[in-house]
Order: C-alpha cells, then sequence, then structure tokens
C-alpha cells in the first residue's frame, strides 16, 4: 500500500507549516469514509463548536470547557460568554495583561525582595496538569533563540513531589532572598501543593524570618476564585500577587493560562509566551473551521479510536525526535490519560469495547535504544514521529557531510518505514542468515504510524503541537461519548491516603513499639507496621 502513490497523496494533511502524513496507519480509502461517517453520526463539528462556544460539556460536574479561550485573540472579546454573562475571552485578557505587568515589573527590578536583593531564580509548586505542561514548555524555550538571550540570567525549577528528596533538589543552592515561590493548584487544597508551599514559606521563613511581608514578597498564587481565601489564609496578597484560574478550564488544559503564562514569563518575558500562545491559536482555527477531511486534529483522533477500538491496541508511542521535547510525552500522557481513562459514557451507560490508551514517549533516537525493541517485533503500538525541518541547534564536524540533525532526521524518516515493511524471511535469508536465526529476524511489518513534521522548535510551534494533542483528545471522547474534563478517578486514592496518614499519626504520636496499627485489611496492617 506504501507504493501506491494515490493512498499516499491522499493521506497527506497541512496547515500553517504542519505537514501530516498518515498513509502508514492501517487503514483503506474506504475505512477513513467509514470513520468520516461515525464522525458525523456522532455530531462532531456541532461538538467541537459546542465546545469553543462555552456549552457545558463536562456534564458531570455542569461546567463549560474552555481551555480554547485562554489563547483567543483580543478580537474574541464578547463572543464567549459563561455562567451567566461572564466574558470569559475578557477575563482571560484580563488576567493576561496583569501576568505581563507583574513579570516585566519583576524582570526590571523593579519588584525585589524582602531583604531588597533583585529576585533571579523562580521556583514552581504544583503538580499534575500544574506542572506538567509549563515544564515541558520550559525544556522547549531553554535551547530557543529567543528563550536563550531572554532568560540569560534567570533560573526557573519546578517542585511536584512531595517526596522530601525533591526539595532538596530542588532548591539546595537557591539563595531564598533572591527566589519567588509561585504556587500553582487550581483548588488550593491539593495535598502534595500544599505541603510542598508550606515547606518552602517555611525555607523562606528559615532565612529571612518569620515575618507576613517574607511571604507577601515572595511567594504568588495561580489559583481559581473559589480558592481565594485559602490564598489569602496562606498569606499571599490576593490582590498583587494571586492569579486567576476558572472552573471551566481543567488542570492538565490550563498551561495556556496563568499556570504557564505566570513562570514562563517570569523566565522567558510575556513577548515569548505570546507567541506560544498564537501558536495554539492557529490550531485551534483549523480544528475548528477546516473540513473535516483536512483537518489534522480530526483526523488524528479518529486513528486513534479505529486503533484502539476497532484494531485492539491498547497503548501508543509518541516520539518526538528533538531532546526539546523530552517532556512532551509526560504531559500528553497526563492529558490524555486523565481525559479519556473512562468507562461510562454520556447515557450513563458502561463502554463495552476498549477505549483510552496507554500513552507514553521519550525522545528518539534515545527511545530506539530502549523500547522500540519491542514496537518493532513484539506488540503492535501506534507511533506518533515528530520531526522538525530545522534544528534549534545544528552541528556540522569538519569531515562530515550531513549535519547531526541530518542524522538525527534520517532516523526519523527510516523507522516510520521500518515498522510498515517490517522484513520477510527470504529478506534475512539472502542476508546469509543462518536457518536457525531467521525467525528471530524476522519484522511481521504493517506496524501503524504517522508522521508529522514542523519547520522548527519555536514557541510558536510549541503552541501547534499542544493544541493538535490537546484536540486529538477532545475528538476521540466525542467519538467516544465519554466525558474528557473530569477525573474522578483521581479522588479514591486520595481519600485513601488520608485514612492511611490517620493511622500513621495515631502510631507516631504513641510509644515505640507499643502500637499496633490495624488498617482496612491485613496486608495494609502488616506493611505499615513494617514501616513504622
Ligand atoms: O490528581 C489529579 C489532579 O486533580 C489533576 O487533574 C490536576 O491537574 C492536579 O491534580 C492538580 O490539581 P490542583 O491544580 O488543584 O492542585
Amino acid at each position: 500500500m506504501l507504493r501506491d502513490r494515490d493512498r499516499c497523496d491522499a493521506m497527506i494533511a497541512t496547515h500553517d507549516g504542519v505537514y501530516y502524513d498518515y498513509s502508514r496507519q492501517r487503514v483503506t480509502a474506504e475505512t477513513m469514509d467509514l470513520l468520516f461517517d461515525l464522525a458525523e453520526r456522532q455530531m462532531l463539528t456541532d461538538r467541537i463548536r459546542g465546545m469553543f462556544g462555552g456549552d457545558r460539556i463536562n456534564f458531570t460536574e455542569d461546567r463549560a470547557v474552555l481551555h480554547t479561550a485562554l489563547r483567543a485573540g483580543r478580537e474574541g472579546i464578547g463572543t464567549v460568554f459563561v455562567d451567566d454573562g461572564v466574558d470569559a475571552i475578557r477575563e482571560v485578557h484580563d488576567v493576561l495583561d496583569r501576568v505581563r505587568r507583574f513579570t516585566d515589573a519583576f524582570r526590571s527590578g523593579e519588584i525585589t525582595g524582602y531583604t531588597g536583593k533583585r529576585m533571579r531564580n523562580v521556583v514552581s509548586v504544583g503538580i499534575g496538569g500544574s506542572y506538567l505542561g509549563p515544564e515541558f514548555l520550559h525544556e522547549v524555550l531553554k535551547t530557543e533563540a529567543v528563550g536563550i538571550s531572554t532568560s540569560l540570567g534567570y533560573d526557573l525549577r519546578f517542585l511536584a513531589n512531595v517526596d522530601p528528596v525533591d526539595v532538596e533538589r530542588t532548591c539546595a543552592d537557591l539563595d531564598p532572598e533572591e527566589t519567588l515561590i509561585i504556587v500553582v493548584s487550581k483548588t488550593f487544597t491539593t495535598a502534595e501543593t500544599m505541603l510542598n508551599a508550606r515547606t518552602m514559606r517555611q525555607w523562606l521563613w528559615d532565612f529571612m524570618g518569620d515575618d507576613a511581608d517574607v511571604v507577601r514578597r515572595h511567594v504568588v498564587a495561580c489559583s481559581s476564585v473559589s480558592a481565594t481565601e485559602r490564598v489569602r489564609a496562606f498569606g499571599i496578597d490576593t490582590d498583587e500577587g494571586m492569579f486567576r484560574f476558572w472552573d471551566w478550564v481543567g488542570g492538565r488544559y490550563s498551561v495556556c493560562g496563568a499556570a504557564g503564562a505566570v513562570p514562563i514569563s517570569l523566565m522567558y518575558g510575556y513577548d515569548l509566551f505570546e507567541k506560544f500562545l498564537e501558536g495554539a491559536r492557529s490550531m485551534d482555527q483549523h480544528f475548528l473551521n477546516a473540513p473535516p477531511r483536512k483537518n489534522i486534529p480530526i483526523i488524528m483522533g479518529l486513528l486513534g479510536c479505529w486503533n484502539s477500538s476497532f484494531m485492539g491496541y491498547s497503548s501508543r508511542a509518541l516520539i518526538p525526535y528533538a531532546q526539546a521535547l523530552l517532556r512532551l510525552p509526560a504531559h500528553i500522557q497526563q492529558l490524555d490519560m486523565e481525559s479519556n481513562g473512562k468507562r461510562i459514557n454520556r447515557h450513563g451507560v458502561e463502554i463495552d469495547y476498549p477505549v483510552g490508551e496507554v500513552d507514553f514517549g521519550e525522545p528518539g533516537t534515545n527511545s530506539q535504544h530502549s523500547f522500540f525493541q519491542m514496537i518493532h517485533q513484539g506488540q503492535t503500538v501506534p507511533v506518533d514521529f515528530l520531526g522538525f525541518v530545522r534544528s534549534q541547534h545544528d552541528l556540522l564536524m569538519d569531515n562530515e557531510k550531513l549535519s547531526s540533525h541530518d542524522e538525527l532526521m534520517a532516523n526519523f524518516f527510516a523507522q516510520p518505514d521500518a515498522l510498515a515493511n517490517g522484513k520477510t524471511a527470504d529478506e534475512v535469508r539472502a542476508e546469509g542468515c543462518p536457518e536457525e536465526l531467521v525467525l528471530h529476524k524476522v519484522f511481521d511489518g504493517n506496524r501503524p504510524s504517522s508522521s508529522l513534521l514542523f519547520p522548527e522548535l519555536s514557541a510558536y510551534v510549541t503552541g501547534q503541537i499542544l493544541s493538535l494533542y490537546e484536540h486529538r483528545t477532545a475528538v476521540q471522547g466525542f467519538i467516544w461519548d465519554l466525558n474528557s474534563f473530569d477525573q474522578w478517578g483521581v479522588e479514591l486514592g486520595k481519600k485513601l491516603a488520608l485514612d492511611v496518614k490517620e493511622h500513621l499519626m495515631e502510631a507516631r504520636n504513641s510509644e515505640v513499639g507499643d502500637h499496633e496499627i490495624i488498617a482496612d485489611n491485613p496486608a495494609t496492617s502488616r506493611i505499615m507496621n513494617y514501616y513504622i
């Protein structure tokens, strides 16, 4: 099929510099027709319009889903209303304007720390959606041309895990007098984030004294309006140092809002963050307006449904041929698995076919030397390959004909064909392979992948990539008729951790050795008593 030129031509879609080739997926023209029919039956385009327009599509929480408003241009003000008359895009721009003013003042030295020193370090405390998106963007901008020049002299770190070792690794070499802490938490209740926030506040107090002004000058928050009292109680100045989230943006969809805007603009300046928003906006417009057969996120979503529900492939890999995208797979993993890891549909009925994939990935070529063995000869794992025409930093050694980026990209081009074409027993024999090894060296081929080629890994293109994957997830949720915007599944673990903490507290409060923990079941009791 790969040699069929018409088929290849038909299975390419482009938008604003993005080139998407899905000719190596296990679909025929008829399969695609049927998938587009399915999209029509599920009223996909109406539902996409509903999402952009503020319909309450998060039906288990009765909320609108408006992460696209976070990157809408000012011309959108007055077009999307939520909660009986709130102008969503105006609210977004009010917050972004405040972020710009605050981060400019920080970077110019107008805002100083408690002891009058200029602040240069930023620690962003948050977990899950309040961490993974901003971190993936930071990793891209670290080596991006504008990012390099605008971040000179600044340092941005993320503190997510409640493991005390993460605190140590994050701030052992930081000067508290020169450090601003951002507490990013939509709810301002997440146990890990709140403990880390208290730890960082204590770290500041230990150094500069237990004064309320230390917190007012060194700690800001990105949080939802409903958490304002909790933010104030923590000691943060809610007028100057609090940047809003809204209920209509889920944590894992929040990187374009204050959660990403504050840390990234402190580190790189607001203008570069704005380029990221512009890239996301370009892809949003494509998703909203392009016909389904030319619409990249729609096609990617339909193929996701095809591969998991029809072909039965339960995992998929995301392989960026760009080291700066090393944290993209982790972000997309949360985005997609927290969104579509569900089993009850919109009508309250249990879905009796496979939905939702295990998403994983690592940059190429590193991943080729770790888990690609399985992708070539073990289970079938559909792959997205991401490549770039130009490198952020190319290298050409004196005696080399091809640059290092060409070397990297040679792998980007070769891997999809290796997966698709495979290698027959006859081809293996023709290479002189001993008969007893022939079967070990056969590649069955016909393994699906898509290739996405972008011009260069800039802030703008990163915005396009983000939007592309956010919308792929939404498409799959719409087709499967489930709610991609709630996350009840993480609640049970949180609740049980609270019960466990009570048992630990009781044990710690009693004399060593005289307290036996009786937990919910013998296995938990036994292992906890071993721990104590
Ligand atoms: O545990 C999952 C989760 O609820 C995510 O959805 C969210 O991004 C993360 O926790 C952090 O929540 P918050 O921003 O409220 O601290």
